[in-house]
């Protein structure tokens, strides 16, 4: 059976690119100037998990992305080098390399860029980057390892390349629903298949999280503008616009199941509450005047919000948790 032969399930209503959301998961795709190689992304796992990329020798980037929490850390925010808290969400780095600009702000263009931020801020590993080049220069092991690799130094943007390599390397391409894409009609249960059918319809998920990424990479604002973090204006203070204000980008949701809390404040501990969320049609109680018009009240039963919630839930996790390039 071809997948074309259930788009009538999902045609109805204003759903855009249905076809292209059930197509298969292209590769991530690495930039010419950073082609990956197994000793490149080797380095780049060293790095990942290695502490002495902080000032005080305490934090390392898995210390927020943790492996094992679908690299997020679980919590609501992260913690620095004096645990700090930091002022939005951890983001899982689950398919990041199909995520662009970064930042749930966007205001990092690149992962080879982006990597070098969070080693320099102060509230997370504090780290100058003239230091941590010197630092690392200092250990033999890294010093061969760049030489292997860059055929060269230790130098901040090989960091950022080999973190970057290695990040993209970071994939969930095995869930429920690729396989139902693939065309084993069993891989839903009924439950989620129901849900994927709301997902791609009646719901309207799919006009942001689309394609096969799940995701427009653009910005919105879905009321989640969060009382306890008032000041956050999301995409706003990177554009400047008005309209941007409170927008932040349409994260992909494969794994969402084992990244719990949602959205860039954490402010949902569920997925239950997630889809409730949307249900209501993204209203709050705080004021918001730039609300994205394409969320409306759904209308969908408590039934259906279980079906929406099984689809995330099973549809969208693998068997065996992603792990970066074993
Ligand atoms: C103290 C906790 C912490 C540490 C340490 C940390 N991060 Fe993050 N990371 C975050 C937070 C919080 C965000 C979201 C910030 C934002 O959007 O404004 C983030 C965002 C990201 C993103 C963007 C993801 C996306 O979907 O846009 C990437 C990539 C990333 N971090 C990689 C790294 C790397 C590589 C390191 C190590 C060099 C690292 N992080 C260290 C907390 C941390
Ligand atoms: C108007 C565009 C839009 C629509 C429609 C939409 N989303 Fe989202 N979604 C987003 C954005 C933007 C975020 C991040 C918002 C934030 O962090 O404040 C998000 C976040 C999420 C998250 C949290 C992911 C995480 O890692 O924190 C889930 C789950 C989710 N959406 C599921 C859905 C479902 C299910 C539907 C349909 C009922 C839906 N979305 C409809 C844009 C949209």
């Amino acid at each position: 059976m071809t997948v074309c032969s259930d788009l009538s399930l999902f045609a109805e209503g204003k759903v855009v690119d249905v076809a292209r959301s059930l197509a298969p998961l292209p590769p991530v795709q690495h930039p010419r100037e950073n082609p990956p190689s197994a000793a490149k992304i080797s380095l780049g796992r060293e790095l990942f998990f290695d502490a002495r990329l902080s000032r005080n020798d305490r934090v390392s980037c898995a210390s927020c992305h943790e492996p094992n929490k679908g690299f997020s850390n679980g919590g609501r925010f992260g913690k620095g080098i004096r645990d700090q808290r930091s002022t939005r969400n951890v983001p899982s780095l689950i398919n990041v390399g199909y995520s662009h600009p970064l930042f749930w702000d966007g205001r990092s263009a690149t992962l080879e860029e982006q990597a070098l931020l969070p080693i320099q801020n102060a509230a997370e590993m504090d780290m100058p980057l003239e230091v941590l080049e010197k630092k690392l220069h200092g250990v033999a092991e890294y010093r061969r390892q760049f030489a292997q690799v860059f055929d060269g130094a230790v130098t901040a943007a090989r960091i950022g390349q080999a973190l970057a390599a290695f990040q993209r390397t970071i994939v969930s391409t095995d869930t429920p629903l690729d396989r139902y894409v693939g065309g084993d009609r069993t891989a839903l249960t009924p439950r989620a298949t129901k849900g994927m059918q709301l997902f791609f319809g009646r719901a309207r998920c799919s006009i942001c999280h689309k394609g096969p990424e799940l995701t427009d990479n653009r910005f919105h604002n879905i009321g989640t503008v969060d009382p306890e973090i008032p000041d956050d204006s999301g995409r706003r203070a990177v554009t400047g616009r008005a309209e941007d204000q409170g927008a932040f980008r349409t994260p992909q949701l494969r794994e969402v199941a084992r990244t719990a809390p949602y959205m860039h404040s954490g402010k949902f501990q569920t997925l239950s509450e997630v889809v409730e969320h949307y249900n209501f049609g993204g209203v709050t109680d705080t004021a918001n005047d730039h609300r994205d018009e394409i969320l409306e009240v759904l209308y969908l039963s408590e039934d259906e919000v279980e079906d929406l919630v099984a689809f995330l839930r099973e549809g969208l996790t693998s068997p065996d948790p992603p792990i970066a390039n074993p």
